[in-house]
């Protein structure tokens, strides 16, 4: 007590007091009433020596709340009874609570008994505080967040999945440890992407899925956050064109799919080659060329653009995708030859899922009639001549003669890898197991609420 650090002043002066203040109340027991509610525990409040407290004078102090609520100090600390307040808060606006969660949210054992909180103590923090909120799966209804989430600040985590939240995003910036976003399967109010969410400069997480935001993602999405690994917009209702900087994000999971974007994939996507590692660009309305840039993506896993209008031919460049597991380029308006070298993936690399149906590809090498008979390489629906499942020849007749003026996408013929990479790979590829398992793929689990 002789020198506390300046920082836990305040502190030591309500605790301090409190002590003072239960010693002048001489033997009296302590009252247990102000903890007497439902069956929470006195845990966290006895670790520092003033748990049970409430014997002291009420006089002294200030007494606005009903007499079954605790009072301040018989908190750990202050953090944990700031906390308190603001969930008690929020629980009031709770008006749908089928797994009776809420119910948990009494006492003063936040670290211990409240269903859904998680203590921690923040970087050169001694109390433990409220890290870290998991509401996934609950079920919870209320009109809004704000005043919670963004009044507890020492928070790093906050999971919402599958609850109906309504309202605006929260502003964030206030919460200088906070870095996992997830409010996605929501019921927030259509709005534009939040802005705010920009400001939360140390994100690694950022998951706003399944609920009904519009509009073009604003740039800073790809340029707020240099430490993020996963950003999933995908089932909302976003449109316009992909941000051109999409390829400076660090990001190594992103899922855009079941939106109505437009416009080309950035050829920016390129210079993500050292960090992404699954992207979907699956069922919007992307059009252009097929880039050429993909084609980098050395170390993705998954890459599917599929039910998109993408057009042109698969640039040789496909063929360094040594990392693909699943490549899907299905419904896009796609033509031309599906070359050797790409299907050589399934041999000298990882790919284990090739799907190149609902497009007009009219020629297959060798090796991809291999995967054809091996159930690697679905091709229905194009115009291969020979192939089970095609379209008619009408039907591909009609497509060349209608957009013949518009094949103009480059033919590019530049491979940007040396075969000599796969050798090396290939012998630890075929020690992992076979690439089937939708579930192990953390982009294509975000397509499911
Ligand atoms: C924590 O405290 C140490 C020593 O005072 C200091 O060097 C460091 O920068 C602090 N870290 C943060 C994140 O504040
Ligand atoms: C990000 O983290 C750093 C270091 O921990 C901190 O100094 C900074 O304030 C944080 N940024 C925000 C926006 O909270
Ligand atoms: C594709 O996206 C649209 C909205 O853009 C959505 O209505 C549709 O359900 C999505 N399809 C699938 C299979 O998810
Ligand atoms: C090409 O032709 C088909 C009809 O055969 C049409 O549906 C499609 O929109 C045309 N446009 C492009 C860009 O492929
Ligand atoms: C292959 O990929 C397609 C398109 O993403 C998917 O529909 C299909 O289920 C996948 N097949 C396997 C066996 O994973």
């Amino acid at each position: 007590m002789a020198r506390p650090l300046p920082r836990r002043l305040a502190l030591f002066c309500v605790l301090a007091s409190c002590i003072a203040l239960a010693l002048a109340a001489g033997t009296t027991r302590p009252s247990r009433r102000g903890l007497a509610v439902g069956d929470s525990q006195d845990g966290g409040a006895s670790d520092v020596g003033v748990g049970g407290g409430g014997g002291y004078d009420d006089s002294l102090m200030p007494r606005p709340a009903p007499s079954s609520e605790p009072r301040a100090c018989q908190f750990e600390n202050e953090r944990l009874y700031r906390a308190y307040l603001v969930i008690q808060k929020f629980r009031k606006t709770v008006i749908c609570d089928p797994k009776g969660v809420t119910a948990t949210w009494a006492g003063t054992d936040l670290c211990g008994s409240y269903k859904g909180f998680f203590c921690g103590r923040p970087i050169n923090v001694s109390d433990r505080t409220v890290a870290s909120v998991d509401l996934n799966g609950f079920n919870l209804r209320s009109d809004s967040l704000q005043g919670f989430v963004d009044g507890l600040p020492d928070l790093a985590l906050f999971h919402a999945n599958s609850n109906s939240f309504g309202g605006a995003v929260p502003n964030l910036r206030g919460l200088q440890y906070f870095y996992e976003l997830d409010l996605s399967n929501n019921k927030l109010a259509p709005a534009p992407f939040p802005t705010d969410v920009l400001g939360l400069t140390n994100a690694t997480f950022i998951d706003i899925r399944f609920n009904s935001f519009f509009g073009e993602l604003p740039a800073g999405l790809f340029g707020s956050f240099p430490e993020v690994e996963a950003i999933f917009v995908n089932n909302n209702r976003f449109s316009g064109q992909l941000p051109d900087n999409l390829g400076d994000s660090p990001v190594n999971y992103l899922s855009l799919a079941n939106n109505d974007f437009t416009g080309p994939i950035p050829s920016s996507i390129g210079r993500a080659a050292g960090t992404l590692l699954e992207v979907l660009f699956l069922n919007n309305s992307l059009g252009g060329c097929l880039p050429y840039e993909l084609g980098l993506l050395a170390r993705a896993t998954v890459i599917d653009a599929g039910t998109n209008r993408l057009t042109g031919t698969i640039p040789l460049s496909y063929a360094c995708l040594r990392s693909v597991e699943q490549l899907n380029l299905a419904d896009n308006l796609l033509y031309g030859v599906v070359h050797d070298s790409l299907c050589r993936l399934a041999y000298d690399g990882r790919l284990a899922n090739l799907t190149l149906s609902g497009n007009y590809f009219t020629w297959l090498g060798p090796c991809c009639w291999d995967l054809v008979r091996e159930g690697k390489l679905n091709v229905d629906r194009n115009c291969i001549l020979w192939a089970p499942n095609q379209r008619s020849f009408h039907e591909c007749a009609q497509f060349f003669h209608d957009n013949w003026s518009r094949m103009t996408c480059p033919v590019s013929k530049y491979v940007p890898c040396h075969p000599k990479w796969y050798a090396v790979d290939a012998a630890s590829a075929r020690e992992e197991p076979a690439a089937a398992e939708e579930y192990k793929y953390r982009t294509y689990s975000a397509l499911h609420p």
